[in-house]
């Protein structure tokens, strides 16, 4: 029976940014949908595409984050960045140890990425969110196509 291996809680992992909030979700149900993938057996290239598209978005939600906490002058965002940073540059690091022939190493490439969001949504997105929600109330910063949207996760 497939698991959820992160569960949103909006008490819990709210940053008091309804665009933030909803990327992040969308990105819990991305990593979810991708373990579900792994326990009913999906193709190995299946799950490699899917992790790429899951970090894809990753990368696109983290230029949102960051341009909202410039927009609002952020003074932690440096090191925010960095850690936005790290885990792009464990990107291919974990695609490649996406392996359902070696449960083990696929088990520790999950476990780093449900660490590494709950931590930085825990810690860092929500002081971020708590700087801006204290600072101002001005809304969001549009993007660049108007949307804030990102696209559903891959199933
Ligand atoms: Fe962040
Ligand atoms: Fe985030």
């Amino acid at each position: 029976m497939p698991k959820r291996i992160l569960v949103w809680d909006d008490r819990r992992h709210g940053t008091g940014s309804p665009v933030i909030d909803e990327q992040h979700r969308r990105l819990i149900a991305g990593i979810n949908a991708l373990y579900d993938g792994v326990e009913i057996g999906l193709p190995h290239a299946a799950l490699r595409h899917a992790l790429a598209s899951v970090l894809a978005l990753a990368d696109r939600h983290f230029a949102v984050e960051e341009a909202i906490m410039r927009a609002h002058g952020y003074p932690d965002l440096a090191r925010h960045e960095s850690e936005h940073r790290a885990l792009i540059a464990h990107a291919s690091n974990l695609v490649n140890a996406l392996d359902p022939a070696r449960p083990a190493r696929t088990a520790l490439a999950f476990a780093y990425l449900v660490d590494w969001a709950e931590a930085h949504i825990l810690q860092a997105d929500k002081a971020a969110g708590a700087f801006v929600a204290a600072r101002t109330q001005r809304p969001e910063p549009a993007l660049a196509d108007g949307s804030s949207a990102l696209p559903e996760p891959p199933r």
